[in-house]
């Protein structure tokens, strides 16, 4: 029989390609649903798996519900993906960021412990935690100084992981994972937000996009490559923490240009500050306007990471590159604005 794996956080877009990932390994997989207003469940849909997992009904802020999801389930590996993953909401919702995302890890690290099951644990943790990087590239010996609630919640959380790992001998990873997107990915978040912005534009339902600091540098990935990096490092026969990276960092303004460029467009940049416009060389129209409400109060400038630890010892590899990234997000956002009918 396969192995039994819980991941927490499947609604989510690294939940739904890591349930994807282990189905097609023959895992029985189990994830967990939080009770919210609307059912999340567009993307396993999407995905076409919904009707191959069993979901459990979970929140990552009580404990008894934790306790009993794992007792009933009694899975041979955890992956805690779940977490209020939003950098910018963070900053208006710390404290319940900080009971997500730090708290909530280590109820289930507890809740594991007091299980005193074999079981193997992943952490998602984050390059947030290097926040005002102290070298570059940044890899797992790199000191950290987050820049936001959700940095500091999420390095709670890492620590929390180190710390069961070395105190009751828990086979506990933490995967230190740079920016990764797909066409999964939330919209929200500054990639997806212009693939789906310039698939409104082209298709004439949007006049143009908002944005703010074009300056900040990430090193972007594909999400797909990296849920294969999670199940490496929890098979590993002894547990660990990793960097999943590229290695190549580009900016806000290389995104948007890449993007702009999949719809024929060539942009160019105008004047200073928030009056900075970015048009459209041909055809003279603003694409972009700088709106400070998408600025944060503290930043985190640049990101770039140093994978050759999992790419050594857990023989990581990655298919798919910054460029082809940015047409598959493009090319999804076309089709499902032609269509009408994403619901994330
Ligand atoms: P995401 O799309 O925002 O998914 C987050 C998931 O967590 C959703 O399934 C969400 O459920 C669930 N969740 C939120 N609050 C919860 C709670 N209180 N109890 C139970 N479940 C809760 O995030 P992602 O991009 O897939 O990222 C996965 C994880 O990796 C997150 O922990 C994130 O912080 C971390 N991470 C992500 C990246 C990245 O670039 N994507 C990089 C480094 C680390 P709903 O569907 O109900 O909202
Ligand atoms: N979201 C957003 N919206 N970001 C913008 C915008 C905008 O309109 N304009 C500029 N940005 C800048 C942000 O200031 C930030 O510097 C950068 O774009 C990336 O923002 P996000 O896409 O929101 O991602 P993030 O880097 O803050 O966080 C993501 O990656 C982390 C790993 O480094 C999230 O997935 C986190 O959960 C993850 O841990």
């Amino acid at each position: 029989m396969g192995k039994c794996a819980f991941v927490t956080g499947i609604t989510g877009q690294d939940g739904a390609l890591l349930a994807q990932f282990l189905l097609e390994k023959g895992y029985d997989v189990h994830g967990g649903l939080r009770r919210i207003g609307v059912i999340g469940t567009g993307r396993l849909d999407e995905l076409g798996i919904l009707d191959q997992i069993t979901l459990h009904d979970f929140e990552l802020l009580e404990m008894t519900n934790i306790q009993r999801v794992i007792d009933t389930i009694k899975p041979d590996e955890i992956y805690n993906l779940a977490a209020q993953s939003f950098v910018g909401a963070s900053f208006e919702l710390p404290i319940y960021t900080a009971d997500v995302d730090g708290i909530g890890a280590m109820r289930l690290l507890e809740v594991v412990r007091s299980s005193a099951s074999d079981c193997r644990f992943y952490q998602a943790s984050t390059s947030e935690m290097y926040g005002k990087a102290q070298a570059t590239p940044q890899s797992e010996t790199t000191p950290f100084y987050p820049r936001s609630p959700y940095g500091v919640a999420k390095l709670f959380a890492h620590w929390s992981t180190v710390n069961y790992r070395e105190s009751y001998g828990l086979r506990a990873s933490s995967g230190i994972l740079f920016n990764h997107e797909s066409h999964l990915r939330g919209r929200e978040f500054v990639t997806r937000k212009i693939t789906l912005a310039f698939a409104q534009i082209a298709a004439g339902k949007q006049e143009c996009l908002e944005l703010g600091n074009l300056d900040a540098q990430r090193d972007w990935g594909y999400a797909g490559d990296y849920v294969k990096g999670m199940w490496q490092m929890l098979q590993q026969p002894q547990a660990d923490d990793f960097v999943l990276a590229t290695g190549i960092t580009h900016s806000i303004r290389d995104f948007v240009k890449a993007a702009a460029t999949f719809h024929g467009w060539d942009i160019q940049w105008s004047g200073e500050g928030i009056e900075e416009i970015g048009i459209d060389r041909k055809t003279d129209r603003v694409l972009i306007r700088i709106n400070p409400g998408f600025y944060r109060p503290a930043e985190v400038d640049i990101l770039c990471g140093d994978p050759s630890k999992a790419e050594r010892e857990l023989g990581w590899t990655r298919d798919v590159e910054f460029q082809g990234l940015v047409e598959l997000m493009c090319e999804s956002d076309c089709r499902r604005v032609g269509r009408k009918t994403s619901s994330f």
